[in-house]
């Protein structure tokens, strides 16, 4: 039984149950199957759907569970724990795109994408990065350009996760001019939908890890979208995705614990079953300290985890919270998962056990939505700004 700081509500800990039971009946059976075929399951969508998995934390009004941070991220965790390749496709869909078109989006906006996001008619993506700008997210390139009552957007984004069934694409574009450019101030969020003519999915990336969670590039070739599918205003978006990543770090932050947590459970009953010189390896203390860090850490980036939503569901600003929550857990997801396969020994080296998907998948948790290092930039600058410093 997974440790908490704070006992969970009644509702919280049937929704856990909820998604628990989902991961066992419709995802254990065929991780291991997906990830061995990059194969993304499109069923996947409907089923979350069903659960109202893919509007979680929007409100009723708008056809969402109207469900607090906390909750989401405990739901979050049990589905990371048999597949994380589903899990990053809630997680990018629930905190980032659905969340940009709540708090920014027009009344318009809403009813014409938020609700269908909400009820899993259309799923989102998140495109920011691009190929030559990654940590450095402002420095990216793609151009919109105003033509009438509508925008014209050229250029490439890249990593975009689920983004071969993407039905709404977050876009930032630059909307400042080439004579004129404002930097993080000079970048729009557009709403981008795959019927625009224009749009194009490029090559799909083949990856170590979440190998059944479709990553790809996306060209936009004199893509015309109407100037009401631009979110806010049009010098805001980058701060708007920033904004926004906030919540995203908590989504990969709780990815990160259920893949820690599964590396534990399973981990700790190998080490019950395996016997080695007469006797089975959990009784040997070299693996009892090992679970035993293991499991520390484990609680100790759930328990900063949920702190860091508790706040953000207090209204709170939570930059500095969820970069730690995020650095914590995927830092621990990666050394658990070592210790995992140390602990199986060569069988944790094959595919027999599921630790090795657990250890590649991992792996990404300190690279997307800000690197590890790009977390320790936040946390270090805001340590500044709370003492009122110079960065
Ligand atoms: N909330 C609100 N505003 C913020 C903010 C936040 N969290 N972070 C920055 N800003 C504002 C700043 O206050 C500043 O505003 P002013 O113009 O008023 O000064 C503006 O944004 C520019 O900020 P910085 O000067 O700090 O910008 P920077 O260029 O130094 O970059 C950074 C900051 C933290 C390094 C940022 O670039 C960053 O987070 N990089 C990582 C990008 C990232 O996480 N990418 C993930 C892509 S999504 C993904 O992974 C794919 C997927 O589908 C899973």
């Amino acid at each position: 039984m997974a440790w908490a700081l704070t006992p969970l509500t009644e509702e919280q800990r049937a929704i856990q149950s909820t998604a628990r039971e989902f991961a066992k009946r419709e995802l254990a059976p065929f991780a291991d199957e997906w990830d061995e075929n990059a194969h993304f399951e499109p069923a996947i969508i409907t089923k979350l759907a069903e659960l109202g998995f893919l509007g979680m934390m929007v409100p009723e009004q708008y056809d969402g569970l109207g469900l607090d941070t906390l909750t989401y991220l405990v739901a979050l965790e049990e589905i990371a724990a048999v597949d994380a390749s589903t899990a990053v496709l809630m997680s990018v869909h629930n905190s980032l795109p659905t969340q940009m078109l709540l708090r920014w989006g027009t009344e318009e906006q809403k009813s014409r994408f938020l609700k269908p996001m909400a009820r899993g008619e259309l799923l989102g993506a998140f495109a920011l990065s691009e190929p030559d700008s990654g940590s450095d997210a402002a420095s990216l390139r793609m151009q919109a350009t105003r033509d009438g009552d509508c925008w014209v957007l050229n250029g490439t984004k890249a990593w975009v996760s689920s983004g071969t069934h993407a039905g709404v694409v977050m876009t930032m574009a630059r909307t400042d001019t080439p004579e004129d450019r404002k930097g993080a101030r000079g970048i729009g969020a557009f709403i981008i939908t795959p019927d625009l003519p224009g749009y194009i999915v490029g090559k799909k990336e083949d990856k170590m890890g979440l190998r059944a969670s479709p990553t790809v590039q996306l060209h936009f070739e004199n893509l015309r979208v109407p100037k009401q599918n631009l979110l806010g205003e049009p010098g805001l978006g980058f701060i708007y995705a920033m904004q926004s990543l906030d919540a995203g770090r908590l989504g990969i932050a709780a990815q990160a614990v259920g893949i820690a947590q599964a590396a534990l459970s399973h981990a700790s009953k190998y080490a019950a079953e395996r016997r080695q010189f007469g006797k089975p390896i959990k009784e040997f203390q070299a693996i009892q300290f090992r679970l035993a860090d293991m499991a520390m850490k484990v609680a100790a980036s759930r328990a900063l985890l949920r702190a860091a939503a508790t706040a953000r569901d207090r209204g709170q600003q939570i930059r500095q919270f969820s970069a730690m929550a995020k650095l914590m857990a995927s830092e621990t997801a990666m050394w658990v998962t070592t210790q995992a396969i140390q602990i199986f020994g060569g069988y944790g080296y094959v595919k027999e056990y599921p630790v090795e998907r657990f250890f590649r998948d991992a792996k990404v948790t300190e690279i997307y939505e800000g690197t590890s290092e790009i977390q320790r930039i936040v946390i270090a600058r805001e340590l500044y700004s709370h003492l009122g410093g110079d960065r």
